[in-house]
């Protein structure tokens, strides 16, 4: 199995990067959100943390060289802090967040764990904060802002990722400006738009995503196996399942091997591009 692994990676038809989707619960509910993710969220989908670490240490075992982690908001799980210390140890980690729930007790936490190997991907999608804000709510300009400088002073990488709907390309380099002033390089800032899914779909935003547009990655949520990380979305409060592939995660083996089927027969190679990341 890790052979094919390799090969599928090789050949550009897999990353090799699992994905962990730890909750659909959050603190905010953003317009365009992919997962329909806030705070009343009516099913949080929560995957155990000992059922995230063994999926890590198997993932290894089988090849994968790093892991994602998203939700919804991860540090709604008051324990993640231990569990991303646990995962960490095994794989390095990108974890996807909102960057609004950092106190300093939780700074500390996490400062305790910046020797391991692990980064935060904060989201932030306007230089202005009315402009982000109308997205992704209120006050979240402010309280990002407020959070990176302390990240960055504990010694934790972070890193940016803005979703694009309406923002202009001079806002979009405004933007840049102020992360380099953070001290966040253009190398650890991702743009991609709204993908139509979701809550994007509902409110009637976004792009469509093409069957090549996203390179397939294993993505894990309490539900199933996925084809990548855009995939497990949520509309109308139900799972989208069009891009599911497994409905066991565990043992990780049989869940790669039904997502190893899947990437064979999808295109790869040259011809195809990549557009979302
Ligand atoms: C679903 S969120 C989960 C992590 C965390 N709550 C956050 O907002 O960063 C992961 C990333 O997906 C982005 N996102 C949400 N909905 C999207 C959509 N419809 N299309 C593209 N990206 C989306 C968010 O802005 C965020 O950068
Ligand atoms: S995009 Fe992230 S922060 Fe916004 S509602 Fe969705 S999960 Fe929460």
């Amino acid at each position: 199995m890790r052979e094919q692994l390799e090969e599928a990676v090789a050949e550009g038809r897999m990353g090799d990067r699992l994905w962990l989707y730890a909750t659909y619960h959050c603190n905010l509910a953003c317009v365009y959100c992919l997962t329909e993710s806030s705070p009343r969220i009516a099913s949080r989908r929560a995957f155990s943390a000992p059922g995230m670490v063994q999926a890590v240490r198997d993932a290894r075992e089988l090849g994968f060289r790093s892991v994602g982690i998203t939700g919804g908001e991860v540090f709604m799980l008051l324990d993640f802090p231990d569990t991303l210390a646990r995962i960490a140890e095994t794989l390095p980690v990108v974890v996807l967040t909102n960057g609004t729930l950092f106190t300093e007790r939780l700074l500390d936490r996490l400062g305790r764990i910046a020797d391991l190997d692990w980064a935060l991907q904060i989201s932030l999608d306007s230089d202005q904060p009315d402009r982000n804000d109308e997205l992704r709510g209120p006050r979240n300009f402010a309280r990002v802002l407020e959070s990176i400088p302390r990240l960055l002073g504990r010694g934790i990488e972070v890193r940016l990722a803005t979703t694009v709907e309406r923002q202009t390309q001079a806002e979009l380099e405004r933007l840049c400006a102020l992360h380099r002033r953070l001290g966040i390089p253009d190398d650890r800032h991702v743009v991609r738009p709204v993908v139509r899914r979701g809550r994007a779909a509902v409110e009637d935003m976004g792009v469509e995503l093409g069957p090549t547009d996203v390179l397939p990655e294993l993505t894990l949520t309490a539900e199933g196996a996925f084809l990548h990380p855009f995939a497990p979305t949520v509309r109308h409060g139900r799972t989208d399942l069009d891009l599911l592939v497994a409905r066991q995660v565990a043992p990780l083996g049989e869940a790669l091997g039904r997502f190893l089927r899947v990437v064979s027969g999808l295109p790869a190679g040259a011809d195809v591009v990549r557009s979302l990341r």
